[in-house]
């Protein structure tokens, strides 16, 4: 039997098994079966330590684990060497275990268009400057045309600002607005902060300018509960609208291609399996 998990804490509303387990069904890999499991940070070692011995044939880690479980694995590929933080866990071989991150695919993969064609030349406006929101940074980097970020904590924003400004992009392409603020209208507004996942949350920060430019698009990285206040404000507004469903699955997805070298299709049914 070849047993995947995801681990986290909490865990119980992890969506990861339902759709993983049903790619393995579809895909006739009879002998697979994923599961989750709460862990403690103390756990960690002897997880990763499985994966080594190949009693687990792959890890799926959530929070709040995404960077704590970095120290005890042998290497990172280039998705995760950056944020250092790490989504899956595979052995490689010779008991080397890799930490990978397929968040930034999971994010890339969900523009119907393609990213290039989606963002190119486009002002972005990003609110977070957590560890989901270094994934997409360095995806949406290569395309924008100016990228504000604010953060609650103010001075992450200007570590990201300073990392990437005149190192990785032109000198000016990333500014950071104060929390609370926003910049001129963009044409894409991504939420990558928590705020959201409990009901009547609010990030409190005002919109009203996108009344008269109902093609920006907000994107909520969220897609638990369905429709936080940032979207159904934003879709009242005349605004588009876009949830984390399709970056979601496409994370899970990039996740399964690396452990089976089956690529999964999105279908219908797949999709549904996180309407609950
Ligand atoms: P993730 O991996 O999901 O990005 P994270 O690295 O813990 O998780 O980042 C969480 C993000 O949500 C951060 O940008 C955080 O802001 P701070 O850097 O100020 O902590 C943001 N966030 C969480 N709760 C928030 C709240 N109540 N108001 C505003 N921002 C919040």
């Amino acid at each position: 039997m070849k047993k995947y998990l995801v681990i986290g804490n909490p865990i119980e509303h992890s969506l990861s098994p339902l759709i993983h387990n049903y790619w393995m069904k579809k895909n006739g890999l009879k002998d697979s079966i994923y599961e989750k499991r709460k862990v403690e940070e103390e756990d960690l070692k002897d997880i990763v330590n499985q994966v080594r011995d190949k009693k687990l044939a792959g890890v799926n880690v959530t929070l709040p684990f995404k960077e704590k479980i970095v120290p005890f694995l042998d290497r990172l590929d280039d998705t995760a060497a950056q944020s250092k933080t790490v989504n899956t866990l595979i052995n490689v071989g010779s008991k080397t275990v890799l930490g990978l991150n397929t968040d930034g695919i999971g994010f890339d993969r969900s523009f119907a268009k393609g990213l290039k064609d989606e963002l190119n030349g486009k002002d972005i406006f990003v609110i977070g400057a957590g560890g989901a929101m270094l994934q997409i940074l360095l995806s949406i980097v290569l395309y924008a045309n100016k990228i504000y970020i604010t953060n609650r904590t103010r001075k992450k924003a200007e570590q990201l600002r300073d990392k990437h400004n005149g190192v990785v992009v032109g000198e000016k392409k990333i500014e950071v607005i104060d929390w609370g603020k926003t910049p001129k209208v963009c044409d894409l507004v991504i939420n990558t902060t928590s705020v959201g996942l409990r009901k009547n949350e609010n990030l409190g920060i005002d919109f009203k300018e996108y009344e008269n430019n109902k093609s920006a698009l907000f994107y909520d990285l969220i897609y638990n509960p369905e429709e936080t206040n940032f979207l159904r404000e934003a879709r009242l507004r005349g605004n588009k609208t876009i949830n984390g469903k399709m970056m979601f699955l496409n994370q899970a997805l990039a996740s399964f291609e690396r452990w089976t070298g089956i690529s999964p299709k999105i279908d219908n049914e797949v999709i549904k399996l996180l309407d609950r």
